[in-house]
């Protein structure tokens, strides 16, 4: 499974990616807002830190508007992936743009069906929104199953991007699952490598080891 960071904060995944953990970056416009630069500059950056697919988002609402954005935007680095909101114009722009070779994220997916039309126009990924498909009462792994199985049983070559990830429990769930990839904020992928367990072995083991007198080097 792939590993992006959902985040428009250059120091933070600039730390993530020396740690080897960074296969990619998702951004949208409140995460642009969050990050106090402009679209141009925070893309670039991200891009000159990532080697992976960064998505960066459209805010135009129309077929010609996205593609006129998406020309800009795919102009800031080789590796800028479009996104695009799961609407008609949304999978029109989907389809123009990978015949033109770019790759694209068709973002806010909250049902089975629109990530079918996401995978039939032809999409790199689909993000189906697991936390906020929680917040209102419902189950947003079991869109990543379904999904999941869809895809599976048609190849759709469309790699599923588990999003809106609130808890560690959400990645692990999305494994289980099969979800090509999941889109994690940054302290919740530094809270994967947590354990109280590990922190307690640690100490003991520690604790013995300067008993003996010892050093290793
Ligand atoms: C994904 O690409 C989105 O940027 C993100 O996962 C949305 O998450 P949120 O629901 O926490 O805003």
């Amino acid at each position: 499974m792939k590993f992006f960071v959902d985040s428009a904060d250059v120091k933070e995944i600039r730390e993530l990616s020396e740690l080897g953990l960074v296969d990619g970056v998702t951004t949208n416009p409140s995460l642009i807002l969050k990050s106090g630069g402009s679209i141009a500059d925070v893309t670039r950056e991200i891009c000159s830190i990532v080697a992976g697919p960064v998505s960066a988002e459209v805010v135009a609402t129309d077929y010609d508007g996205m593609m006129r954005e998406a020309a800009f935007l795919g102009g800031l680095a080789d590796n800028v992936c479009i996104k695009v909101p799961m609407t008609f114009d949304g999978l029109k722009a989907c389809r123009a743009l990978t015949a033109q070779g770019r790759k694209v994220n068709v973002t806010l997916c909250f049902s089975a069906n629109q990530a079918l039309l996401a995978a039939k126009a032809g999409a790199a990924f689909i993000s189906p929104f697991i936390g906020r498909v929680d917040d209102i009462g419902l189950d947003g792994m079991e869109l990543i199953a379904e999904i999941r199985q869809i895809y599976d049983n048609y190849d759709f070559g469309t790699e599923v991007l588990a999003a809106s990830v609130r808890t560690v429990n959400h990645v692990k769930q999305a494994a289980l699952i099969g979800a090509d990839v999941v889109t994690v904020p940054p302290a919740t992928l530094k809270a994967l490598v947590k354990h109280p367990l590990t922190d307690k072995g640690l100490d003991a083991f520690l604790a013995d080891w300067a008993k003996t007198g010892q050093k290793i080097a």
